[in-house]
């Protein structure tokens, strides 16, 4: 036992509830989907799993969740709109269960999608896993948000650089912010019992980013493909867990294989 064991219990659940929310919305993609089912079939799960919807009226927010499809970085707002092939989707959930958060996005593809699409997905996937792999006490959040960098700027594409991961706990939102570029061994050092989100927005053109009038939309100034996952984690004494993993080993698509 140790003094973030509880908060950690607490955000496991939490965790879960996001991820297997992710999980039963899978089999749900398919074009004709709208994205504003989506966030029915979220919301009722999360609902009927003990949870409530953190993004619902969060600052006005009027979702249960994001739905950000093709060249929209973040935000998304579920809508009318449905899904068509070809389309690369995020859906980003983030569930309250007895006062903690788990947040946690992943990428959806919808039926045939190009391999440009295919590989950003890929390079955003692995960069999000490869920062994952170095977490624990030490590491610096330079060092997280270098791994993230290099490894997708090495494949042309480029990190958004407007928005970012965040502490996480009995809040939303809270210190620090977990940069997805930058420079090794420089910023906070990682300490046991810090739990914080990494979400890389990764763009297939420039990084540029801009939000449109409706105040929340994020997207690619360029109209260029963006791609996002997210995981919520914790730091421990000799490392980390990730606390929204997928029961269903549902890590990036095509998740039907
Ligand atoms: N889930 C998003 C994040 O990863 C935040 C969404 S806030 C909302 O931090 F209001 F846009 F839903
Ligand atoms: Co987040
Ligand atoms: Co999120």
């Amino acid at each position: 036992m140790n003094n973030y064991s509880e908060k950690f219990e607490k955000m496991k659940v939490a965790g879960k509830l996001a991820a297997n929310c992710l999980d039963m919305v899978t089999e749900y993609i398919k074009p004709g989907l709208s994205t504003n089912k989506i966030d029915q079939l979220c919301y009722e799960f999360i609902r009927d799993n003990g949870g409530y919807s953190a993004p619902l009226y969060y600052r006005g927010f009027e979702k249960s969740l994001c739905t950000s499809l093709n060249y929209v970085i973040c935000h998304g707002i579920p809508s009318e709109r449905e899904l068509e092939e070809n389309d690369i989707l995020n859906i980003d959930v983030t569930a309250i269960v007895d006062g903690y958060y788990g947040d946690t996005s992943r990428m959806f593809s919808v039926g045939e999608i190009s391999i440009k699409a295919k590989n950003l997905i890929d390079a955003t996937y692995e960069s999000l896993m490869s920062a994952i792999k170095i977490l624990g006490p030490g590491v610096k959040l330079g060092d997280i948000g270098n791994e993230i960098q290099s490894f997708v700027e090495t494949k042309g594409f480029s990190v958004v650089r407007d928005f970012c991961g965040h502490g996480i706990s009995n809040k939303f939102h809270e210190p620090p912010n977990v940069l997805h570029y930058g420079k090794k061994n420089t910023g906070l050092e990682l300490q046991p019992g810090m739990t914080f989100t990494i979400e890389p927005m990764i763009n297939s053109g420039k990084y540029d980013a801009k939000v449109l009038k409706d105040g929340w939309t994020a997207v690619t100034k360029d109209k260029s493909l963006s791609a996002q996952f997210e995981h919520t984690v914790g730091i421990t004494e000799n490392g980390y867990e990730i606390f929204t993993e997928s029961v269903k080993g549902y890590r990036k698509p095509p998740y039907n294989k």
